[in-house]
C-alpha cells in the first residue's frame, strides 16, 4: 500500500462522515504495520465541541480492535491535522502523517507536526 492509495483510501472515507455543521467532510486511514487499513471519518453533534476528528475516529476504532501506540506506520488524513489530533499522533506513534493542504500533498513526521511535545514522560 502506497502513501498514495493510503491517501485514496481517506479521500473515499470521506462520503462517510457525519458533519452536518461544517458541512466540512474529513477522512483519515491508518496503515498498521500488520498491513492493514483502518478509516475514521469526523462525527460531529449539535453540541459542537463533542464532534469528534477523523483521526481520533480512525485512532479509537483501531485502539478498540486492539492496536497501540506504536502499531502505526503512516497516517494519510484529507485535511490539515487540528492541533489536537497532532498531539494524538505523537501519542500513538506513527512513522509520518501524509495530508492534503490546499492543493498540495505534504509528508511530516509527528515530530515536526509537534516540536516540544507533551507526552508520558514529562511525568512518569
Ligand atoms: N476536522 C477533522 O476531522 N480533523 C482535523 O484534523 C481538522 C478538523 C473536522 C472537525 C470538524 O468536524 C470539521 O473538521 C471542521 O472543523
Amino acid at each position: 500500500m502506497t502513501d498514495q492509495e493510503l491517501l485514496a483510501a481517506a479521500d473515499a472515507a470521506t462520503a462517510r462522515a457525519y458533519a452536518p455543521y461544517s458541512d466540512f467532510h474529513v477522512g483519515c486511514a491508518l496503515l498498521t504495520r500488520d498491513g492493514r487499513v483502518i478509516e475514521g471519518v469526523n462525527v460531529e453533534n449539535a453540541v459542537y465541541p463533542l464532534g469528534v476528528c477523523a483521526e481520533r475516529t480512525a485512532f479509537s476504532r483501531a485502539v478498540a480492535e486492539g492496536y497501540r501506540p506504536g502499531d502505526f506506520a503512516v497516517a494519510a488524513i484529507t485535511a490539515s491535522p487540528c492541533g489536537g489530533c497532532r498531539q494524538w499522533l505523537h501519542e500513538m506513534g506513527v512513522d509520518r502523517v501524509v495530508f492534503r493542504n490546499g492543493g498540495r500533498v505534504v509528508t511530516m513526521t509527528p515530530a515536526e507536526l509537534l516540536p516540544e511535545p507533551f507526552d508520558s514522560s514529562q511525568f512518569r
